[in-house]
């Protein structure tokens, strides 16, 4: 059980059960002990199954999950209330807020709070077995295949089987005696949870845009790269913009290899520099000629620097960026100092302390914002490396990771030791294949220079064009 702190501080989760209850509960309010029984029982359940799901990392970092779990349930509750009464149980789209949450969090917290919506829900109809058991076993059945989609169309899974629970409940309550039109029932249950499927796709734009919880499926979208702030860091920083890109398959290869989200990875890996867009060439990887930063103090080059965090998340929440997007843009820095400048300060005799190289963090707290952190030091290191061997880059990646590991930069995390392995494992096999790429690159000007040689009356393009023509064929 939570302790008393714990629960001084969810204060306002009581009025909220309590509002869900009277919503759904206004035929029963005429008997205030049986009322009073099922809201304390309520609130006993959602302090033991959904609680402790919500305190649970990404959702106990923003209100917005809090916020949208009461919505739902709120608003959810009462509409299936009304079509239950109005077009009777196998009609309701009892299951439909359940769907919603899985879309937009995870299986767990959806499950969870799948348990909790059926008891408050069948508390508002005549139980009986029957009842009970379809609108948990469909609820269930639509938080565990609902989560993870990453297509609009893969809805029909969860569309599917609420729609066969319905089908055999309704064969079960035949079997029970109730008095159901058979026809009329028959196609009421089935395709009732094809069409409330179809309407939660719809609601998901809004419900994002109003909490800026995003569901797989739209942040994969976002990563599309015809974001506007993606476009003009392409235009105004390329450096930032291919190293994102890169970064971005590197978080996403680790991402799955643990078990992370890799969708997020990704996406927050193309945002986390966006910040760069203003003064782009004071960042290494888009200096040409002339590196500004030789003229300036090394103090003012840091806040120069730091900038891009400050304000890239005032670009992000400008355009309304997922909240665990924005969260990556200042936790990819944590609370690391910037070694660089602070080295520069101290060999022109500077007496400064490490604490004013430091970046503000918070540290990354979540795995997907630890696994960033890690590939943008990887991918900063490998910049300027040519051609380097297997062994090569499995030991300088091994030795980035543990260095940002011994800096006690993951602590808050949630990335274990083997996680650090496997993701180590991860960055050199990408790594690896990418200088191989690299490598293969001139095998083609090569065969080229041959074909040129075999024709000495050929142009180079129409050299170039046969060898496309070649490659069609294949
Ligand atoms: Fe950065
Ligand atoms: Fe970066």
């Amino acid at each position: 059980m939570a302790p008393i702190s714990d629960l001084a501080k969810r204060w306002y989760h009581f009025p909220i059960v309590l509002g869900s209850l009277f919503l759904i509960q206004f035929p029963n309010l005429h008997d205030p002990p049986r009322f009073i029984a099922e809201y304390v029982a309520l609130v006993a359940l959602w302090l033991a199954v959904v609680s402790p799901e919500l305190e649970r990392k990404p959702f106990s970092l923003h209100r917005a999950y809090p916020a949208l779990v009461f919505s739902i349930l709120l608003v959810g509750s009462f509409v299936s209330k009304m079509i239950l009464m109005r077009f009777g149980l196998f009609a309701s789209p009892f299951f439909a807020p359940i769907l919603l949450l899985a879309l937009l969090t995870d299986r767990r917290l959806s499950v969870n709070v799948a348990v909790f919506f059926s008891v408050m829900l069948i508390t508002s109809v005549e139980p009986t077995p029957i009842r009970f058991g379809l609108i948990l076993v469909s609820n269930i059945v639509a938080a565990v295949t609902g989560s993870g989609l990453k297509k609009r169309l893969q809805i029909i899974r969860p569309a599917f089987f609420t729609a066969l629970c319905n089908v055999l409940f309704l064969v079960l309550s035949l079997f029970s005696g109730e008095s159901l039109s058979l026809d009329r029932d028959l196609l009421v249950s089935f395709s009732a949870p094809f069409l409330f499927s179809v309407v939660d796709l719809g609601l998901l734009p809004f419900v994002e845009y109003l909490s800026l919880v995003y569901s797989d499926i739209d942040l994969v979208e976002l990563g599309n790269m015809n974001h506007p702030l993606i476009k003009l860091l392409s235009l105004r920083a390329p450096g930032t913009y291919y190293h994102s890109t890169i970064l971005a398959n590197l978080a996403e290869a680790a991402a799955e290899k643990i078990g992370a989200n890799p969708i997020l990875a990704r996406t927050a890996a193309y945002f986390h520099d966006i910040g760069k867009v203003k003064r782009p060439y004071f960042y290494t990887e888009n200096i040409q000629d002339r590196n500004p930063h030789d003229e300036l103090n090394p103090k003012l080059s840091h806040l120069i620097v730091q900038d891009h965090v400050k304000y890239g998340l005032e670009l992000a929440r400008r355009h309304r960026l997922p909240l665990l997007v924005q969260d990556v843009i200042p936790q990819h820095h944590g609370t690391r100092v910037q070694k660089y400048f602070y080295h520069k300060a101290r060999e022109m005799g500077e007496n400064l302390s490490e604490d004013e190289f430091r970046y503000t963090g918070p540290k990354p707290q979540f795995k997907e914002a630890g696994i960033i952190m890690l590939a943008d030091s990887v991918e900063a290191a490998f910049r300027s490396v040519k051609n380097p061997s297997a062994g090569r880059i499995r030991s300088l990646v091994e030795e980035i990771v543990s260095g940002i590991y011994n800096e006690r930069e993951l602590d808050e995390s949630g990335l274990t030791l083997k996680d650090l392995e496997a993701i180590a494992g991860e960055f050199a096999k990408v790594l690896l294949n990418m200088f191989k790429s690299r490598i293969e690159y001139p095998k083609e000007e090569i065969k080229r220079v041959i074909v040129l040689a075999e024709n000495p009356d050929s142009k180079p393009n129409e050299a170039q064009s046969s060898d496309q023509e070649d490659s069609k064929d294949r």
